[in-house]
């Protein structure tokens, strides 16, 4: 029997780091009795205190009443004992730190000590949720349900099935979504980073061939896409906010071993192992693609990129967005609503390419894709029969 909306009444949190405490904070909020547990005693110190600011930001601004913050304070429990924090559990999100065996550890003992009925929730960003469901005994009660950060401010939470998961476990989790007054979006398949990351991946690293081989700068990249795009930062300036030069390097490995459908077989641009070899990270390093001892913010001027073309940029965002809509992971309305919500892009990918049209779109597409026909790096520029499809049909995404 799958646990519907109306059975939910107590939620267990695994991990109390950054996206743990978030989660934990929302879940209260809107209603529900809410456990929290890390190993970590410290963490759940922390965890507390964050939470609390939190409130008393929401309160601030009018989104929740004293009485709303403190009724939800009470309704959480901290703890380090992993059994008592889910033995009343319908719902169970584990958000402990992002390594698949650590990952496969804590689904083994939650099987043993959940509720049969409960349904065993990951917030990985990426790592394979079916290996996940396979080692516990209920592989069909097992998703993803995927945060974006902070989970108190941001809308978006991916819902991720795998092969082994009916729909109504999903229908369940977007119930639930909805009841905490997020945008739930369904990738229906268990693909390497779900929607929204697999369309950051051509965003950053499309950008990052350009400039490795000296056809563009930085500046000019940013301050189009920010500028002309609209977009709230730069493919640049956002890999050095996110860390992402050293997620995707430290993931490569983990990235081209995955066997999902979908799968990554291309290396990153040697670019990025160049700044993470010299620990250049980003923004909390001090120095990513950009120097961060001077001034917080790059200095990206609002008139450099006047002459670049955008399109050089989405037609491989656009390609990724159309093979996800050919290979049943997500609908078009999913993967803009991931985009714009996730990413705060101020246009889908598939909206974009219905505004400019598909056959336009690859033609862009065909431009990059001849920059990588030495190397074929880059798997989002080999355009996908979909989009081949509309560009000669002239049938648009909606
Ligand atoms: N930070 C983000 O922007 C972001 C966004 C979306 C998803 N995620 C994913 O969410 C998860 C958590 O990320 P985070 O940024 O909150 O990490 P974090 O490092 O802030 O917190 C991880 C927490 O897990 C705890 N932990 C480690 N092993 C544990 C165990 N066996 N049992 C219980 N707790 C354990 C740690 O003590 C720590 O408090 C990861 O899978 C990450 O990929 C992160």
């Amino acid at each position: 029997m799958v646990v519907d909306i109306d059975d939910i009444q107590t939620i267990t949190v695994i991990g109390a780091g950054q996206m743990g405490r978030g989660i934990g904070a929302v879940a209260a909020l809107a209603g529900y009795d809410v456990y929290i547990q890390d190993i970590d005693e410290g963490q759940l110190e922390a965890a507390q205190e964050n939470i609390e600011w939190s409130y008393g930001k929401a309160v601030e601004k009018g989104a929740a009443t004293d009485e709303d913050t403190a009724a939800a304070l009470d309704r959480i429990s901290f703890t380090t004992d992993q059994e008592s924090a889910v033995s009343e559990s319908e719902f169970v999100t584990e958000a402990a730190v992002e390594q698949q065996g650590v990952k496969e550890d804590i689904f083994e003992t939650l099987d043993e000590v959940a509720p049969a009925e409960a349904i065993l929730a990951t917030n990985t960003s990426g790592l394979n949720i079916t290996r996940l469901a396979e080692v516990t005994e209920r592989p069909e009660q097992v998703i993803g349900t995927h945060w974006f950060n902070p989970p108190m401010l941001m809308d978006l939470v991916e819902v991720i099935m795998t092969e082994h998961a009916p729909a109504a476990v999903g229908d369940t989790a977007e119930d639930l979504i909805d009841s905490f007054g997020k945008t739930p979006i369904r990738c229906k398949m268990d693909v390497p980073s779900f929607i929204v990351n697999r369309l950051m991946r051509p965003f950053g690293e499309g950008p990052a061939w350009m400039v490795y081989r000296g056809e563009y700068s930085m500046r000019e990249i940013d301050s189009a896409m920010k500028y002309k795009e609209g977009f709230p930062m730069g493919p640049f300036e956002l890999a050095d906010y996110t860390g992402a030069i050293q997620l995707r390097v430290e993931g490569e490995q983990d990235h081209l071993e995955d066997d999902r459908p979908l799968s990554y077989d291309t290396e990153v641009c040697p670019m990025l192992h160049q700044l993470y070899d010299k620990g250049r990270y980003g923004k909390k390093t001090d120095a990513g693609y950009y120097e961060y001892e001077q001034r917080d913010e790059p200095d990206i001027p609002v008139d450099a990129g006047q002459g670049f073309d955008t399109l050089l940029v989405w037609a491989p965002i656009v390609n990724e967005a159309a093979k996800m809509v050919q290979h049943g992971v997500a609908t078009p309305d999913d993967i803009d609503t991931g985009a714009k919500l996730g990413g705060n892009w101020p246009q889908g990918p598939l909206e974009k390419a219905d505004e400019v049209g598909a056959d336009v779109i690859l033609q862009k597409l065909t431009e990059v894709a001849a920059k990588h026909e030495d190397t074929n790096k880059l798997a989002e520029t080999l355009p996908c029969d979909l989009l081949v499809e509309k560009a000669k049909t002239g049938e648009t995404f909606y």
